[in-house]
């Protein structure tokens, strides 16, 4: 038997409970795993209140590092006793040990502690899938500018660092003084305080009247339209998350000036072995020149799931959290 946190049925953090599995072998493909760390992410969040539906119960966790216990048949990039880290589905990362598809699980280099493998794999994929693969018109240019909203939290802190390795010059949008200074502290060139500034005006008077060709928004509702409307002509809105609340459907013709719109996602990125080889290798590269930091700002006993959850909802956590088995 061991540990896994579990829901039993969508809903508040309450939901989050403590239980003993069994974990069997590995079959065909698959790899049994150890975690020394679980990342906290806030797709966890949409799936354990439904915006996400899952099919019950659901043992949440989209991302971890440890050690590789058991190799099924088929398996040629790892072998027992690797140590590893991967962002994948299915949802099950909050546990000791599980079994699980090896095609997303990364070998972790011995200078990448696990608990900043299981802090980066997801936030850190997302990154370079956004600012590498997710690009306007013509692509980024150094000196180019680029408003990304939730600069000081786990996926923010990574992309403010790697945006300010490719030269490119970051506004980043945040929800309080100290993470203004965070943001600051890990590249973000311009901040704005969301709750108290017009997101628009503030990008109209540090651009010049310019706008932004890409707007990376992960906040969902109530950024959405600030966000479109600091696009110039043909700009790109990303619209990547929903910590808000989900956008609600748009009209084409809000999309005036021939701007582009996406919806990304990670594991449409990450689908094939060779474009995760690829980002990964960027990502690993990245952090471990320290051109990228990871700044774990909070450790939770896995037990303590729920309370992990509940600060994440409740905007208290920035940069990265891990959940520790
Ligand atoms: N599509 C993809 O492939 C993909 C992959 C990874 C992550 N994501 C998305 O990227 C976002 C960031 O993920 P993360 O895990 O790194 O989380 P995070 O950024 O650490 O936490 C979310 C942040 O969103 C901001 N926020 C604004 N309004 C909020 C509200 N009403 N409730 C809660 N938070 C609010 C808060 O920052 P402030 O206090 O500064 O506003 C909060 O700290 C999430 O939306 C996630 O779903 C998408």
């Amino acid at each position: 038997m061991t540990k896994a946190v579990r829901i039993e049925q969508h809903g508040g953090p309450e939901q989050l409970k403590l239980v003993d599995v069994t974990v069997g072998e590995p079959g065909p493909g698959e790899i049994r795993i150890r975690h020394h760390a679980v990342g906290l992410n806030f797709i966890d969040v949409y799936q354990r209140t439904g915006l996400y539906q899952l099919p019950m119960p659901a043992q949440l966790g989209m991302e971890g590092a440890g050690v590789v216990e058991a190799v099924g048949a088929g398996v040629t990039h790892l072998k027992v006793g690797d140590r590893a880290a991967y962002a994948s589905q299915p949802p099950g990362s909050y546990c000791e040990v599980r079994v699980m598809p090896a095609k997303c699980v990364c070998k972790l280099p011995d200078a990448i502690s696990f608990e900043t493998g299981a802090a980066m794999m997801l936030k850190g994929l997302t990154a370079q899938y956004l600012l590498k693969r997710t690009l306007p018109q013509g692509g980024l240019q150094a000196g180019d500018f680029v408003l990304f909203h939730a600069a000081a939290g786990g996926v923010g802190l990574i992309a403010m660092q790697w945006a300010k390795a490719l030269g490119v010059t970051v506004i980043g949008t945040v929800g309080s003084e100290d993470k203004a200074k965070l943001a600051r502290k890990y590249g973000c060139d311009h901040v704005i305080l969301y709750k108290s500034e017009n997101v628009v005006e503030r990008v109209r008077e540090i651009t010049k009247g310019a706008m932004v060709p890409v707007v990376y928004d992960s906040v969902g509702k109530d950024t959405f339209q600030a966000s479109i409307d600091s696009l110039q002509p043909f700009g790109l809105m990303v619209s990547f998350g929903n910590a808000s609340g989900p956008v609600p459907p748009v009209a084409l013709t809000a999309l005036k000036g021939s701007l582009y719109i996406t919806r990304p996602s990670l594991m449409a990125h990450i689908a094939s072995r060779s474009n995760l080889e690829e980002i990964s290798g960027d990502l690993i590269k990245m952090v471990s020149s320290g051109k990228v930091k990871i700044e774990i700002d909070q450790r939770y006993a896995l037990a303590d799931a729920a309370k992990a959850h509940a600060d994440l909802a409740s905007r208290k956590t920035t940069g990265s959290t891990v959940l520790l088995p």
